[in-house]
């Protein structure tokens, strides 16, 4: 997507060896005209798949997910990070493990909001170590769901997240992908839409 591209040419940051800032659009400020944008590529890319869910992991992935379900005229569920108080039966969880951070969280969304009927497409902002989104693709099978595919705003193909997703059988279409960080400025390799 070669607004996202410009825009990650023009405000992002590399910061050390591989991580990517990019606060000022998309996981601290947000554009919501490039949200909106972004959500449009999405539904075109899956237009034709059925979806009836959007789902996404707090908190960066929701507002491109939003802007997804928006113009696919469906639902977003995001899985949460904490358990609140009214979330008290028929929790549906996975464990999920940040290589970033090197802590496992377990992240959950209630079952009732899930069903055999759905055909869910999955949002998130960044794909490096693929772990939230596999932990989205354990829960959604459990609600015995069927995956159309991952969408990834911004994509670091240097990292595994392509092949454990991949390897699930799941589709995954990235609007960024980050091939290498080369004197602190990013080099794109071919995207998918
Ligand atoms: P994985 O899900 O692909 O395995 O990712 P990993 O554990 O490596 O990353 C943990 C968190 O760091 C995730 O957000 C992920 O989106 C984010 N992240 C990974 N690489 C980058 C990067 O280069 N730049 C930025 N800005 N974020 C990155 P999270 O902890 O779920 O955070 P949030 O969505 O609550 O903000």
């Amino acid at each position: 997507m070669k607004l996202l591209e410009e825009r990650i040419l023009a405000d992002g940051r590399v910061l050390g060896e591989n991580i990517l800032k990019v606060d000022s659009f998309l996981t601290h400020q947000v554009d919501y005209q490039l949200m909106k944008a972004i959500g449009q590529v999405f539904a075109t890319a899956y237009a034709e798949c059925g979806i009836t869910k959007v789902v996404t992991i707090e908190a960066s992935g929701i507002c491109p997910a939003l802007y997804t379900a928006e113009a696919l005229g469906v639902p977003m569920i995001f899985a949460k990070k904490h358990k609140n108080i009214t979330m008290t039966e028929g929790i549906l969880t996975a464990d999920v493990y940040s290589f970033t951070k090197q802590v496992t969280s377990t992240v959950s969304i209630a079952g009732r909001l899930l069903s055999a009927e759905d055909k869910v497409l999955i949002i998130d902002d960044f794909l490096a170590n693929g772990q939230a989104a596999k932990g989205l693709v354990d829960i959604i099978s459990q609600a015995q769901a069927s995956i159309a595919g991952v969408g990834i705003v911004i994509e670091k193909s240097f990292q595994t997240g392509r092949q454990v997703l991949e390897d699930l059988g799941v589709q995954v279409t990235s609007l960024a992908r980050i091939e290498r960080f080369e004197d602190g400025q990013v080099v794109f390799g071919p995207a998918d839409a």
